[in-house]
């Protein structure tokens, strides 16, 4: 076995689908157990406690830490998957001057808000253990322009900028490490095939999660505050 997490307890958001579902399969694999947080349900196993939360509300956040705590009895890591470009997700135009400003207030709350309250709903039971992983999901569009997508490149930015830093700054001292992943097109949609990289092709989820393993590993042991981005050379392209 690559890694041994037998004894850690991984929260994750946006476990239903995705990168999120994979990374929960993949730490349980290594022995982990897996809180497992999203608006869809998922099948309860003996290593996988879900909580139905929409991250957008601070008391379902809170209430689903605390019956992943009740359940395992401690978080090591707190993967923040939930996301998306709300535009496509909410079907809205990408026109900026006519979007629904409702969809941009989406955005922003799921996709950076949603990982500011994990961190903080998580932060009592890691500085209480000295120890603890947190792994925001920044993307690409939060790296560089993207005209037709000013809130979700706005929301991502900060995951990886302000929230990534700031936290692990707070979390240094504290034992806890706080990194990010800006991942290019991935296959968690067939769509994504069509994003150009350097590499010519899209990534396949599990060479996302592998990083994602990595980053809550012990082997990343001198990495925090960092943010790993991983595209194929998406942004080189630009
Ligand atoms: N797929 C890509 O190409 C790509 C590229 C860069 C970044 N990302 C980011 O990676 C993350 C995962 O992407 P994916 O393609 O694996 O996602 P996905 O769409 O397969 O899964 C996202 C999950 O989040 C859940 N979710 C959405 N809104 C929620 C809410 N309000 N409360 C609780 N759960 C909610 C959904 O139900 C879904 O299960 C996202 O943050 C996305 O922005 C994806």
């Amino acid at each position: 076995m690559e890694y041994d997490f037998s004894g850690k307890v991984a929260l994750i958001t946006g476990a239903a689908s995705g990168m999120g579902k994979l990374t929960g399969e993949n730490v349980i694999a290594a022995g982990g157990k897996v809180i497992a947080i999203d608006i869809t349900p998922i099948e309860e196993t003996d290593s996988l406690c879900y909580a139905n939360c929409d991250v957008r509300d601070y008391a379902q956040i809170d209430a689903a830490v605390k019956r992943g705590i009740e359940r395992f009895g401690r978080i090591d890591f707190l993967c923040n998957f939930a996301g998306g470009d709300g535009i496509r997700i909410l079907q809205g135009v990408r026109d900026f001057a006519t979007v629904d400003p409702a969809i941009l207030g989406w955005e922003i709350d799921v996709n950076l808000r949603a990982q500011l309250w994990f961190a903080r709903a998580v932060m009592p039971y890691m500085v209480e253990q000295k120890s603890g992983v947190i792994l925001n999901v920044g993307s690409i569009a939060g790296l560089k322009a993207c005209g037709g997508s000013v809130g979700y490149s706005s929301a991502k930015a900060g995951a990886i900028f302000g929230l990534t830093k700031s936290l692990a700054q707070y979390g240094g001292p504290r034992g806890i490490r706080v990194n990010c992943i800006s991942p290019g097109p991935v296959l968690t949609r067939a769509a994504m095939a069509n994003m150009k990289t350097l590499l010519g092709r899209a990534a396949e989820p599990q060479e996302i999660v592998d990083l994602v393993m990595y980053l809550l590993s012990d082997k990343s042991s001198f990495c925090t505050g960092s943010n790993f981005t991983i595209d194929g050379g998406h942004v080189c392209l630009h």
